[in-house]
């Protein structure tokens, strides 16, 4: 009854049990609210091709998509990075555009290119779409999370992810990465009936999906929305901030211990309307949100992640450094994750991640709580 709270004002973290947080992961306490002595560190995109021991097991595999769907080598890869580095979370490895695949949309990779899917060409290819296929085409992405649990270190967080609505909609739609999304505003601006049926349909999918990966043992949930930024307001709040809110929502409804963090990259000033409006626990904020304006106007609602420009990490050394600490003084004294503000570059010395992750297990908060 007289136990300490993690939190006297009036934060969203109020009337947390202290004690109870206090015997959980790191990861998971500052996804509670809880402000640790030096924050928790995982990278977007921590298992990849900036690895010599994944660019061996890639190469065994013979293609990406093989990786994603084998679960023993996808667990294994997942682990890599955790091996190395010592990551407080580890993301499962496997891709955003597995949904659409499993949905029944070809896709494919191509060396030096990226993701290739066969276009839907407009409200007539809903129909193509079969949510029916879902169960069965991502089993293996839910036997990785099983492995997975056994396999990690008992402090690590397990995070699994989806795509956001709108970022895996216009994969779909310009079959491919795109430079204007010109192919998907047009649906969306000439036609948002039907193009509302395509985001309800991922919001189903996703849900149900993200479900299962909790009920295999996903301990968090992350949601990239990588191209939430070329949006104007009201079309950012229709196809991005309430199809993120519904899935929140719905995940919550039958999981509400299981933390969200949201990346509605490039969302800018609107990274606000989100920390008010989606649900989410947290948001992993892009390299281009002020850390100030974070501290100040976000901070109060939500846990932060973040913001690291991948670029730095190509550089390594005392402006690698200096940018770091800057963070960490800035976020560092509130609820707070450390990360990237985008996906680890492929050309990243790993010497420079282990060098990333003594900053910060070395860095110390001001203020004691
Ligand atoms: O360590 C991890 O983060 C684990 C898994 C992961 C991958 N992709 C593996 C991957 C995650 C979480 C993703 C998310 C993802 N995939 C996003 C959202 C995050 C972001 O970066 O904005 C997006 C947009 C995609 C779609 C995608 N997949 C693209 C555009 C590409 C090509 C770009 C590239 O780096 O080649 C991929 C391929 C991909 N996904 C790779 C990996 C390790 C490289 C493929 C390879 O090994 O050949």
């Amino acid at each position: 009854m007289d136990k300490e709270t993690a939190d006297t004002g009036d934060s969203p973290f109020q009337g947390k049990d202290v004690s109870d947080i206090k015997n959980e992961k790191p990861l998971l306490r500052a996804l509670r609210g809880d402000i640790l002595e030096s924050p928790p560190v995982w990278l977007m995109r921590q298992a990849g091709r900036y690895l010599p021991e994944y660019r061996e097991r890639r190469t065994k595999a013979g293609s990406f998509l093989n990786l994603c769907y084998s679960p023993e080598e996808a667990c294994e890869v997942t682990l890599q990075p955790i091996r190395r580095f010592g990551f407080d979370g580890a993301i499962l490895f496997s891709d955003i555009l597995v949904v659409p695949d499993a949905l029944g949309q070809k896709l494919w990779f191509e060396e030096g290119i990226g993701p290739r899917l066969e276009a839907l060409q407009g409200p007539q290819d809903l129909a193509l779409l079969d949510p029916g296929r879902l169960e069965e085409h991502l089993r293996p992405v839910y036997a990785t999370i099983s492995l997975l649990r056994t396999a990690l270190p008992e402090t690590t967080t397990l995070i699994g992810f989806a795509g956001a609505p709108w970022t895996v909609a216009s994969y779909m739609i310009e079959g491919g990465s795109s430079r204007d999304f010109f192919a998907a505003k047009r649906w969306a601006y000439g036609d948002p009936e039907s193009f509302s049926r395509l985001i309800d349909l991922l919001v189903e999918a996703t849900s149900g999906y993200l479900l299962t990966q909790i009920e295999a043992g996903a301990e968090v949930i992350q949601l990239f929305d990588s191209w939430s930024g070329v949006w104007p307001e009201a079309a950012f709040r229709r196809w991005c901030l309430e199809p993120m809110q519904q899935i929140v929502a719905r995940v919550k409804a039958a999981q509400p211990d299981v933390p969200f963090i949201l990346f509605p990259r490039g969302a800018g000033p609107l990274y606000k309307a989100v920390a008010e409006e989606s649900g989410a626990d947290a948001l992993s904020l892009d390299t281009t949100v002020p850390l100030g304006w974070a501290k100040d106007v976000l901070q109060p609602q939500v846990t932060l992640q973040g913001n690291l420009d991948p670029a730095l990490l190509l550089v390594g050394g005392e402006a690698q450094d200096r940018t770091v600490e800057a963070i960490l003084d800035a976020l560092g004294e509130g609820p707070f994750i450390f990360n990237l503000g985008h996906g680890i570059n492929k050309n990243t010395p790993p010497e420079n991640v282990t060098r990333l992750v003594e900053t910060i297990r070395s860095w110390r908060r001001r203020e004691n709580s």
